[in-house]
């Protein structure tokens, strides 16, 4: 099972839009606000259940076209913007994607730091942009997540992403219990740990079980990223950090 069959599973189970999902787009696309996506025709790459193209939609978006390689998403992502007439949902690999200035704006949250081929969907999603058009990405941070790849990589590379998904998601409660109480009774110490210590049980354990699947996962240093987005047809990047000090979001301009 690939990761993004893995990933369809995630979010078949958790397809309900959480008022905090609004608050999190904020945070991973931030700088840009409101404004930033009314009237703009957007590219959301590799938009799971939907939950990120909801907000743009709902913030008056021109039209908002969401793909995934994964059926399942897929199928929740209609369910999720079915209210929207300007969203347009496809089924493909960002590999394969063919728009050619398209877009005013392309974006990917969650999902470059679990391609094999970083750069090639990159490139695709920069073509896809009209000149001039803005890229925004976010991808895990090695900053502030040192831990992660130091315990939990060796767990998730050589277990939890063979065991069976199902499998994997009771086990995430290994996790989530103890993450759950230690983010309730501290509420930090990080901004991201006081973020989590506002959300539900279930999104905490969703996170847990996010992180135990995929095959791939990278936690990129601000100077991996740098190189990653070298050589690609863009000006202006900048690489920052998001409010919650979690993650690099990466935005730039279609040269
Ligand atoms: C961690 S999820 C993030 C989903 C969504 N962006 C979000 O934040 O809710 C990663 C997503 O990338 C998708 N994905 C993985 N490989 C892909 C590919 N080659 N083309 C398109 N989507 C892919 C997976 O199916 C999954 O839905």
């Amino acid at each position: 099972m690939s990761s993004s069959d893995r990933f369809g599973y995630e979010w078949d189970t958790y397809s309900f839009m959480d008022e905090n999902y609004e608050r999190q787009f904020r945070n991973w696309t931030d700088p840009l606000t409101e404004a930033d996506f009314k009237g703009k025709t957007i590219l959301d790459a590799g938009c799971g259940m939907g939950r990120n193209s909801y907000w743009p939609l709902k913030w008056g978006a021109g039209k908002v076209v969401s793909f995934d390689l994964d059926e399942r998403s897929v199928k929740r992502a209609r369910e999720t913007l079915k209210d929207f007439s300007n969203s347009e949902i496809a089924q493909k690999s960002i590999y394969e994607i063919d728009w050619q200035e398209t877009f005013d704006l392309a974006f990917s949250i969650g999902v470059i730091h679990h391609l094999k081929e970083p750069k090639k969907a990159l490139q695709n999603m920069v073509r896809s942009l009209k000149k001039g058009g803005t890229l925004l990405v976010w991808v895990y941070s090695l900053e502030g997540n040192e831990w992660i790849p130091r315990f939990v990589d060796p767990v998730r590379k050589n277990i939890t992403s063979k065991l069976p998904v199902s499998v994997v998601h009771t086990l995430s409660y290994l996790c989530s219990v103890p993450l759950w109480a230690f983010v309730k009774i501290f509420k930090g110490p990080t901004s991201y740990m006081k973020q989590l210590s506002t959300f539900d049980f279930w999104h905490i354990h969703s996170i847990a079980f996010d992180q135990l699947i995929p095959d791939v996962a990278n936690y990129w240093s601000k100077d991996q990223v740098k190189e990653l987005f070298s050589d690609i047809d863009l000006k202006d990047v900048s690489i920052k950090m998001p409010p919650n000090g979690s993650g690099w979001i990466v935005t730039a301009k279609k040269k």
